[in-house]
């Protein structure tokens, strides 16, 4: 019968310590999407030009932007859309209106892959949150103007033009996968869907190591499809992995597995994320290269941290074992509540942003432990999805 009392205490002390923390991640999650509605008004006011995109801060904490032709124009306009869903602001619909329809001439840019990342993005989000046929268009229009770089000896949309590589395919641009499924399923071509499906087959099969590590710069012989080299371009070495590009593989493979139910999708998804949480240091945020070669002394990239987060809580939702289940919901919770406080949340600091200490591209030695754009767009993406969750 003691034994019994102790079982049932334990069990009501661990339940309570699970709500507390629970609770103690709610309050954090409030308080940083308060911040971020605060840094997000400052922003539009500090850029208040419409063909200008933000892009990372400077050492006095203001923006450097970019073009819409740059491929991070997209995230701007998708923060403001975000701000707007959380809080029906018509401040943030006014503003994210305002960049979403400078980023238009996007749409027929045949000269990147990243289109993705920009049209999704902003009028993706934009389309689902206030639904219009001028946005329609547009999410048609850049699906077909992508398409253009498949290549079907390859099975993958070309990345970049004009490098050293013959056919560059960064794993990165499992990301643009979700333009073409999404415009599929809502009245585009079959192709469309066709195509994606190919270039996550040909990326599952080439991109991945053994251990789940990925690759990040794949060259193909177009003559005949076979790999020609494994690069890095971002990462450490050729046969490291770059810590945002394995996040990239964790998102565009459960994002893949969204749409298609196909469990070879999921499996690449779980093993990717398996890959990564496995290397996390104790406060959850990965160092921008997993085998970066001064660890722990090197900068730590929370945008590849927030990326992994907000893939988690959706991969976890496809997840059937209940441990493993638990397991990924866990980790997201946990990158959230590192987000959510010093020294990755920008609060208290020059900075306009949300987050700081992201890695652009140490190799080039550009935008090294600042806040960067996409970083603010995922994070806040994954504290909606954890609000979400919670209701
Ligand atoms: N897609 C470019 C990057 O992640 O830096």
């Amino acid at each position: 019968m003691r034994h019994v009392l102790l079982a049932f205490l334990i069990t009501l002390f661990m339940l309570a310590s699970a709500s507390a923390q629970t609770q103690g991640l709610d309050a954090l999650v409030s308080h940083a999407l308060k911040f971020a509605q605060q840094q997000a008004r400052q922003t539009v006011s500090e850029i208040n030009d419409s063909t200008k995109f933000a892009r990372s801060t400077t050492p006095e904490g203001k923006w450097s932007t970019s073009a819409s032709r740059d491929w991070i124009s997209g995230f701007f306009p998708g923060v403001l859309w975000y701000m707007y869903e959380y809080t029906k602001d018509p401040f943030f619909r006014q503003s994210a209106e305002r960049w979403t329809a400078g980023m238009a001439n996007e749409q027929f840019d045949r000269g990147t892959h990243d289109l993705g990342f920009k049209i999704f993005c902003s009028y993706g989000t934009g389309y689902r949150l206030a639904p219009s046929d001028d946005y329609m268009k547009v999410i048609q229009q850049t699906a077909q103007t992508l398409i253009l770089r498949f290549n079907p000896t390859v099975g993958c949309i070309k990345s970049w033009d004009n490098r050293k590589w013959a056919y560059p395919v960064i794993v990165d641009n499992m990301m643009n996968l979700e333009l073409l499924f999404w415009a599929a399923e809502h009245g585009g071509s079959p192709k469309l869907r066709e195509i994606a499906i190919k270039h996550a087959e040909t990326t599952m099969k080439n991109h991945f190591r053994s251990d789940g590590g990925s690759y990040h710069v794949l060259s193909y012989d177009t003559t005949n499809g076979s790999v020609l080299v494994r690069n890095t371009h971002q990462g450490y070495a050729d046969e490291s992995v770059w810590a945002r590009g394995q996040a990239w593989a964790i998102y565009g493979f459960t994002m893949t597995y969204r749409f298609t139910k196909d469990p070879r999708f999921l499996e690449t998804a779980r093993r990717a994320a398996d890959y990564f949480i496995e290397r996390l240091p104790s406060d959850n945020i990965p160092y921008w290269d997993f085998q970066a070669p001064e660890i722990p002394n090197e900068p730590r990239d929370v945008s590849a941290a927030a990326i992994c987060a907000s893939a988690l809580f959706e991969l976890s939702s496809y997840v059937k074992e209940p441990e493993k289940k638990a397991a990924y919901l866990d980790r997201a919770k946990n990158i959230l509540r590192s987000l959510c406080t010093a020294p990755y949340l920008a609060e208290g600091t020059n900075s306009h942003a949300v987050l700081n200490h992201a890695v652009g591209s140490k190799p080039a030695k550009s935008q090294v432990d600042v806040s960067i754009i996409y970083a603010d767009y995922y994070f806040i993406e994954a504290m909606l999805r954890y609000v979400q969750l919670k209701k």
